[in-house]
């Protein structure tokens, strides 16, 4: 595995994830294997249901694998303690999702520096990196909006921003532009392009957008019923 380590940032094998509803299972991923390589663009596509959230959840270590393997930065996260996997929320992987979910009552800088705090940054510092950030995806006009006072595509840089302050290994997106109107989707998958060149960062997202998939990202792994279908 350590010679992989450095290519590879994240690594999923015979990854399973079994719903159950009552008696019912539902075997949302089944058996996916695959090695992400540092520093590219992976979209992951394919039907509603599929499992592309629920791949991108496991991951992100907000859902609890049933079976396999998940090694992030060569641990694996399905062994990790709790603590262990707060750091792996807060430190390896940044979130972004369709809905933006930034809190309400915070204006666009607060939403940052909360996310320097949870990391651990010095309150002294949080305001400045904040800005920075912010800055970095192209709001520097807007940072003492609060989120209804931005436009879908701001809302969504804001958020990005956020997910970046820790600097995270690797980016995981789930449909981020399925709000937005399609000349402000082509800026945001422009500026996780930019963000991808400049920062190394590795990144994984969810789209329906085949065409965009196949137009930015390094591999597209195609989901059906829960199976890898092609990469
Ligand atoms: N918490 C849950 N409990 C039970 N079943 C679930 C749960 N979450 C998802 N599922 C089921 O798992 C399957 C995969 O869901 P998932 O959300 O990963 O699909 P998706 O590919 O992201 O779809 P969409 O494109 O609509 O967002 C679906 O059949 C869904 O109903
Ligand atoms: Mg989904």
């Amino acid at each position: 595995m350590n010679d992989t380590y450095d290519k590879h940032i994240l690594e999923v094998s015979n990854l399973c994830k079994i719903y159950h509803k009552g008696k019912i299972e539902i075997p949302a991923v089944k058996d996916i294997s695959y090695k992400f390589h540092n520093g590219q663009i992976i979209s992951i596509v394919g039907k509603s249901g599929s499992g592309k959230s629920t791949l991108l959840n496991l991951i992100g270590g907000l859902d609890v694998a049933t079976s396999g393997q998940i090694l992030i930065n060569g641990k694996d996260l399905i062994k990790m303690s709790r603590y262990e996997l707060a750091l792996h929320r807060r430190f390896l992987v940044g979130m972004v999702f369709q809905s933006f979910n930034l809190i309400h009552s915070r204006n666009a800088l607060q939403n940052v520096t909360l996310a320097l705090a949870f990391g651990g940054v010095p309150r002294k510092d949080r305001k400045e990196k904040a800005a920075e950030l912010l800055k970095s995806v192209g709001l520097e006009q807007r940072l003492y909006h609060k989120p209804a006072e931005l436009s879908g595509g701001e809302a969504q840089r804001v958020a990005i921003a956020r997910a970046l302050a820790n600097n995270p290994k690797v980016l995981l997106a789930d449909e981020l532009t399925g709000n937005l109107d399609s000349s402000t989707s082509k800026e945001i998958i422009d500026l996780l392009m930019n963000l991808n060149k400049e920062k190394n960062l590795t990144i994984l997202m969810v789209t329906h957008d085949i065409e965009t998939a196949e137009r930015v990202s390094d591999n597209v792994i195609r989901l059906k019923d829960g199976m890898v279908i092609s990469d």
